[in-house]
């Protein structure tokens, strides 16, 4: 079935259990600029819903509503079930909803440990003598790294130092050991090699194999699809598909993120223009199989620069 919207809703029947986090027709307008329209999402315990679109496609912008740092102004925001108006990020936080930012927060000069417990450090000792303790944060990290199975050789070196892959990781494990039900990662991997990606993908599936429900937002449908249980793919600020795993394939998938009739149009307009030969682009229908005996050379270059 189809929303008002045009959205192709693939899971329309009951899913189990309450969601943690739940939008319904959500929107959020920046005056007169209208950047997400008529979105419904539901984050379940220990599921990864995956957020996929391009540049633009409203992607931050349905993250900062969940995350308390803006307000939408169309539709409903829902929590444990109760409609919700989060007016600062501490909010949000409060009531279990952890965001790791891509640019991540941390301070690269200090330690592993300290930037674990950075702004909610443990201290000891009675008034006027209290100061940190540190080796409780240093033992915590420790063993809530080794918990996610993250090992790092030493905790003192500066978090600079890790990798961006090792950082993203340090930051899931911080957000599951202050308690976060619902972790959300934006764009995680996409400054990241193959490799790196790999392992952050590997510590969301380990978060949610300890009961969170997380939001990953992406524009690698492949990525996506190795560790998503739900769907959802935003164009231009609404969403274009809501699938469960079980009812879209990763080709599907990608062919969605391609924008296939988005292509074709553009496939019109660039026939239009001289120098371009259109039969050279790809059609709708190889982006999702490639056709067999296509070997990708076509006789007409003509008008070439
Ligand atoms: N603070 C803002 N003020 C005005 N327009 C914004 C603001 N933030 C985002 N937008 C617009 O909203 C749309 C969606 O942006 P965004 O949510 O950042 O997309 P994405 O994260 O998917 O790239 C874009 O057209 C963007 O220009
Ligand atoms: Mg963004």
């Amino acid at each position: 079935m189809t929303t008002p919207h045009g959205a192709i809703l693939k899971d329309t029947g009951p899913e189990e259990g309450r969601p943690i986090v739940e939008l319904r027709g959500a929107g959020k307008s920046y005056g007169n600029i209208r950047a997400l329209h008529g979105v419904s999402l539901a984050v379940h315990p220990g599921q990864v819903t995956c957020v996929l679109g391009d540049n633009g496609a409203g992607k931050s912008t349905l993250i900062k509503i969940i995350s308390g740092l803006h307000q939408h102004t169309e539709g409903e925001f829902l929590v444990d079930g109760e409609p919700v108006r989060f007016t600062t990020p501490r909010e949000a936080l409060d009531r279990g909803i952890a965001t790791v930012y891509q640019d991540l927060a941390t301070v690269p000069l200090m330690p592993v440990w300290r930037n674990f417990f950075l702004g909610s450090e443990l201290t000891k000792g009675p008034w006027p003598v209290r100061r940190l303790d540190i080796e409780t944060m240093k033992r915590t990290a420790d063993q809530e790294l080794r918990n996610m199975g993250i090992v790092l050789d030493d905790l003192e070196q500066p978090i600079g130092t890790l990798s961006g892959g090792q950082r993203q990781c340090v930051a899931i494990a911080r957000a599951v050991h202050f308690g976060a039900r619902v972790l959300i990662l934006d764009e995680p991997t996409a400054a990241l090699g193959v490799k790196q990606s790999g392992v952050v993908l590997k510590y969301i599936a380990a978060a949610r194999d300890r009961g969170l429900g997380v939001i990953f937002i992406t524009h690698n449908p492949h990525h996506a699809y190795m560790v998503g249980d739900h769907f959802s793919v935003l164009r231009l600020g609404t969403l274009e598909l809501s699938a469960a795993r079980d009812q879209v394939s990763l080709e599907e998938l990608t062919n969605h993120m391609a924008g296939g009739t988005e292509l074709a149009a553009l496939k019109h307009e660039l026939s239009q223009v001289r120098g371009v030969d259109v039969d050279e682009l790809p059609e709708e229908s190889d982006l999702t199989a490639p056709a067999p005996g296509t070997t990708g050379t076509t006789g007409t270059t003509e008008g070439k620069a």
